[in-house]
């Protein structure tokens, strides 16, 4: 049978299911790309779309379904329903969540049942982690103002909506996750959950037996300065750089330094270079040309080092977003610790960026090596 019969016997399957539990099933009468049928119920108009895959649904997939939602074709529905065959990732069904758009509900489709997913019933993410049972974060920096302290919050803001406590380890001697996150922030779930808990501890503040799965440092610029019995226990070492020119030029042999001097102390840690600030979400000329600069500088550390990776902003970047800009504005504000995770207009850019930082971390661990570009 083709690909595309195949396609079709499914959603036909899934629409009788459908149909089983109260929903009237509407086939557009012309074959669209976007979606696979309507389901009505009530003052539900909800549009199906039905994937036959065998690779879990990422985040990037759940944003492109977000985005369809908002076209003038997904102005007539107000809900939708992704459905696959395969399994959805746990940031992604913690980004489908998210209030402010409208509600999207994931389902798997297996023995001709249909289950639908939520963050409470999903199942844990799978990465590194140390003997402890915790998963150790680093996240370093060659330059001031590249975003090391915004991408360490944000991370864990991003693992915290996903359910887990995260403990920020501040190393920067200039302490601004302290200054930032003082009395840490504590995000409420759904009951029966508890919330979950992002607390802020100086090195010598922090005890290994405390509760928090994730363990995320802001590391001090100096390396030296970092602790080597925490530099050990690192799984993930994050190095946020900038895909601009002057930044390239600058800070690229610096890069490769701080990345030879943690390879020295940790033989096993995922190390990697994000992009942070990215401009444009489109792919400009100017975007590939300077990504290939990047790729040229790394490639040879890539092909020597199995754990290393530039990773290609067209796969997963922080963008620029004037809510991380103004971060930080509850301090003068008078107002509690905060992140950059509201949604504006069905939206949050740090959001879906962040959770997506997570999958990517958790595809890495996947692989065992980055696989060499
Ligand atoms: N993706 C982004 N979009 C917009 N602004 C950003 C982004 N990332 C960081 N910024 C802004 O850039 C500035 C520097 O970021 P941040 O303080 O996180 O960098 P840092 O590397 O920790 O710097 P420092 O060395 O001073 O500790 C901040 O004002 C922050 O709000
Ligand atoms: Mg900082």
């Amino acid at each position: 049978m083709s690909e595309i019969e195949n396609h079709q016997n499914l959603a036909k399957a899934v629409a009788r299911a459908m149909k089983k539990k109260g929903w009237e099933i509407i086939f557009p009468t012309i074959n669209i790309e976007e979606y696979d049928f309507t389901a009505v119920k009530g003052e539900i108009r909800a549009v199906v779309q039905v994937k036959n895959w065998k690779r879990t649904v990422g985040v990037p997939q759940i944003r492109k379904f977000i985005e369809f939602l908002k076209l003038p074709m997904g102005k007539q529905f107000n809900r939708g329903f992704f459905i696959t065959t395969s399994d959805f990732g746990k940031a992604a069904i913690t980004l489908a969540e998210q209030k402010g758009n409208k509600p999207i509900q994931l389902a798997l489709f297996k023995n001709k049942r249909l289950k639908i997913l939520t963050p409470n019933n999903s199942k844990d993410i799978k990465i590194a982690t140390n003997k402890d049972g915790k998963t150790y974060i680093g996240v370093f920096t060659c330059k001031g103002g590249v975003g090391k302290t915004t991408v360490s919050a944000h991370l864990a803001g991003a693992l915290a909506l996903m359910g887990y406590d995260v403990a920020l380890i501040d190393l920067d001697p200039q302490r601004h996750l302290n200054v930032l996150l003082p009395e840490g922030i504590y995000l409420p779930r759904k009951p029966p959950n508890l919330g979950s808990t992002i607390n802020v501890f100086n090195y010598d503040e922090y005890d290994p037996s405390f509760k928090e799965k994730f363990v995320i440092c802001d590391c001090s610029p100096d390396f030296q300065n970092n602790p080597p019995e925490i530099m050990e226990k690192l799984n993930y070492c994050i190095i946020p750089t900038m895909l601009n020119p002057l930044g390239l030029n600058k800070n690229g042999h610096v890069i490769v330094s701080t990345l030879e001097k943690i390879r020295s102390l940790n033989k096993n840690a995922y190390l990697m270079v994000l992009v942070n600030s990215l401009y444009n979400e489109k792919t400009t000329e100017l975007i590939r040309v300077l990504k290939k600069e990047y790729q040229k500088l790394f490639k040879k550390l890539e092909t020597k080092d199995g754990r290393f990776r530039f990773i290609d902003p067209e796969e997963c970047a922080i963008r620029f977003s004037k809510q991380l800009f103004y971060w930080g504005s509850h301090i003068y504000m008078g107002g509690e610790s905060e992140l950059a995770f509201k949604t504006i207009g069905g939206r949050c850019l740090p959001k879906e960026d962040f959770l997506r930082l997570v999958e990517y971390l958790e595809e890495s661990t996947q692989i065992g090596q980055f696989k060499l570009l």
